[in-house]
Formats: C-alpha cells, structure tokens, sequence
C-alpha cells in the first residue's frame, strides 16, 4: 500500500521537532527524528574517543554502529549497538559533533537505506535537512521550515533553561550560525529548500498556525485527517 510521507527540513532551532510531533498526534503518523540518529552517530565517535573533524576515522568507524529505533509511549528510542542513547544525545556537544559527522559520505550512506525503509513501511513525518531533497523525493507534502537566526536562539535558549541547562544567548545564535553554515554549505546533501517543497517561516507564527498550513498541504494532496 502506498504511504503517505511528510518531509519537513530546515535549519537547527526552527521547530521542526516541536511541529512535527505535534504533527504526528493529530494525523496518526510516525513521527522520525533523523537528527537523533546523526547525533547518536556523533556520540558514538565522542565516546571512542574519535575526533569528528576526522573524516577517515569516523567513515571507518562508523561501519561498526548500527542504530536503530523504537518508540516508548509514542516517543522516538535511538538504539545504538543495542544501547538506548535517547537520554545523552541532546547536548550542544553532541549536536555540534553530529553537525561534523554528518558532512560525511559515509555517515550519510550508513543511515539512508533505514530512513528510507522506515517512509516505505508506515505514513511517517520525518525531520531532518535532507529529507525533500535526498532521502523522500517523491513525498507527498514537503515542508521548509525556517526562523530568523535571533528567533531560534531564543527558542533554543528557552528549551535548555526549561530543563534546567544554564546557557548563553549569544553562544547560543553563534553556535546557530556555524552550524547553519556547516548544514548548508557542505559537498553531500547540503540543508536546502526543495524545489517543490512550501516554506514556512515560523518567525511570527504561533505553534498552531504552522502546524495548520501544514495539515492544509497535507489534505490538499488527499490526506484525510481522522
Ligand atoms: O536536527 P538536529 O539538531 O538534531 O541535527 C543535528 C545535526 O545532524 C545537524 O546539525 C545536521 C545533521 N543532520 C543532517 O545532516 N541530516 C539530517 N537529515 C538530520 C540532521
């Protein structure tokens, strides 16, 4: 049976996670975060002591990490060679380092073939920077999602003091604007708007008014909204 596929890309801090699980409740898909997996993939090398500024070593390395997901309560498990890791990739080092790792060919060969497996057997929405461009060209809705870099600090900023991680704002947007500019300017699968794909600023948007145009575009290609 056909799936329907959402894809939605941008860059870090636009809300993609927040929308798109979000998303997910109210269509009854599966919601992938692709991200985990390149974090659980960065983790792996921090933890073996591998520099992620070293192409070779992480290509080879990463031939002996197999993730995996499974879902608790609805919520995404990345597994890696068999280790829940959901709980220790959120940190900015880590996230950083999977800005690193994931320029690589290898990196992005190692996880395309799940991705893809995972949109083939089940409706999914799934996230990342090159779902619309590379992984799903053939989705049935794609969605660019975006913010002014000052926003997604903020949002960022706001989501660490939450859980209770002091940080600095003007880090923060630094860190922002470097990994964007890894994200899009790197030779694989650079972060860009696909062609076909509607893009949402969500600057000036509540998180309501971004998951409605969504869910439009979503029933504007036949999907039917329990
Ligand atoms: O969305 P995130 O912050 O969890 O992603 C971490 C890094 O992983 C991000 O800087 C770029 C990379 N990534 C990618 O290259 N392709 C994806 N589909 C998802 C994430």
């Amino acid at each position: 049976m056909k799936r329907f596929n959402i894809a939605i890309d941008g860059p870090a801090g636009a809300g993609k996670s927040t929308i798109a699980k979000l998303v997910a409740k109210k269509t009854g898909f599966i919601y992938v975060d692709t991200g985990a997996m390149y974090r659980a993939i960065a983790l792996f090398m921090l933890e073996h002591e591998i520099a992620p500024g070293d192409e070779q070593a992480v290509s080879q390395a990463v031939k002996e990490v197999k993730i995996t997901l499974c879902y608790e309560d609805g919520i995404q498990q990345v597994i890696c060679n068999g280790e829940n890791v959901s709980g220790r990739i959120r940190t900015e080092e880590v996230g950083n380092a999977a800005s690193a790792v994931s320029a690589y060919p290898a990196t992005r060969g190692h996880l395309l073939a799940l991705q893809r497996e995972l949109a083939a057997s089940q409706n999914v929405i799934m996230d990342g920077r090159d779902i619309g461009t590379c992984i799903l060209p053939d989705a049935d809705v794609k969605i660019y999602l975006t913010a002014s870099t000052g926003v997604r600090a903020l949002r960022r900023c706001k989501e660490l003091t939450d859980k209770g991680i002091m940080c600095n704002l003007e880090e923060i947007e630094q860190d922002i604007r470097e990994r964007d500019e890894r994200d899009q300017n790197r030779a694989v699968s650079p972060l860009r708007q696909a062609e076909d794909a509607l893009l949402i600023d969500s600057s000036d948007l509540t998180v309501n008014q971004v998951i409605d145009k969504i869910l439009q575009a979503a029933a504007s290609r036949g999907l039917q909204i329990p």
